[in-house]
């Protein structure tokens, strides 16, 4: 029997996974688990169970010890996890792609059209009981039909946003450094172009690339300023691929008509100009949060810890290619 840790709570099918064969050493408490319990809990674990909010460095992989095999993390960002000291420790590190494909990108739709049709500035008037009466000219919005949406970042969540937004009728451009099978891209009709055109042409730009030092402030202020003054950004993705402070002056000067945010250079701090703005939408990193999902995200990392301690490659092991 090996030991698990477990940083943080995880639903209980990925407990229970892990229990009936090793034993689990988990944080059940309610609040998040502080750095100096995280480094006492993983001591001499054989694998370790990881959150998006645990940073997985040298301290942390020295803190385990030299028996850790593997950590697990669930999510499918890893920016919280130093891959290469992991590799150069012989400690696989793991993630969670696809089983919340469809509901980051449904998270993304979601701000998408919250953004575009003005519905976060409808539900404050009527929270906030301001007056108010239907009107021609009453909060409009931006229809999607026949509008074009820049992806940047053609994987698993960027393709399943791409299906969505075919079936609004919208057409899809995408940047991405690696180009996806054509199969992947079937009945998308869509267009790769340079990134900066891509912040040119599209009506709606999503972002769904990782989070790597070469995507840090990849939507700068210069990228903004080449998007049209009607143009909404959304982001699903990490918050730090955007400069926060850039955004904000695009979006107070007019420069961008809105943005749709479910991360934040800072988390969970958020940028005090974004919320005095009325045109942006901002949730608190909600992108995979379904039960169906996390269950499934718990389900894989333990389905990951449990390949590696008997010897198998993991199920989905951390790559940045695809
Ligand atoms: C991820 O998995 O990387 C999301 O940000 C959280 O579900």
């Amino acid at each position: 029997m090996a030991i698990v840790a477990v940083t943080n709570r995880i639903p209980a099918a990925g407990l229970a996974a892990l229990r009936a064969a090793h034993e689990v050493r988990a944080w059940e408490r309610p609040e998040c688990i502080s750095r100096a319990e995280t480094l006492r809990l993983i001591a001499g674990a054989d694998a370790v169970v990881t959150l998006l909010t645990e940073l997985v460095d040298d301290e942390f992989l020295d803190a385990a010890g030299p028996q850790l095999q593997v950590v697990a993390n669930v999510a499918v960002g890893f920016n919280n996890i130093d891959v290469p000291a992991c590799q150069a420790r012989g400690v696989i590190a793991t993630n969670t792609p696809r089983v919340l494909t469809e509901t980051t990108a449904d998270t993304a739709f979601g701000l998408m059209l919250m953004v575009t049709r003005r519905f976060g500035e409808g539900e404050r008037i009527i929270r906030s009981r301001t007056p108010w009466q239907w009107g021609m000219f009453y909060l409009l919005g931006m229809g999607l039909q026949g509008k074009t949406i820049g992806i940047v970042g053609m994987g698993q969540i960027g393709q399943a946003m791409s299906r969505r937004a075919v079936a609004f009728g919208m057409s899809v451009v995408y940047a991405d450094d690696v180009a996806p099978p054509a199969a992947a891209l079937d009945g998308l009709a869509t267009r790769r172009v340079e990134l900066d055109e891509l912040f040119e042409i599209a009506d709606v730009v999503s972002l769904h690339c990782p989070y790597l030092p070469t995507t840090h402030h990849l939507v700068d202020a210069a990228r903004l300023a080449r998007m049209k003054p009607t143009a909404y950004l959304v982001n699903t993705a990490r918050g730090p691929i955007v400069d926060e402070a850039a955004l904000v002056a695009a979006l107070q000067s007019g420069q961008l008509a809105g943005a749709g945010l479910d991360v934040f250079e800072h988390e969970p701090q958020v940028h005090e100009g974004l919320l005095a703005l009325e045109n942006v939408v901002l949730l608190p990193h909600l992108g995979s949060a379904t039960t169906e999902t996390r269950t499934a995200m718990a389900e894989l990392a333990a389905g990951n810890v449990l390949a590696v301690l008997r010897g198998d490659p993991p199920i989905t092991p951390i790559t940045t290619s695809r």
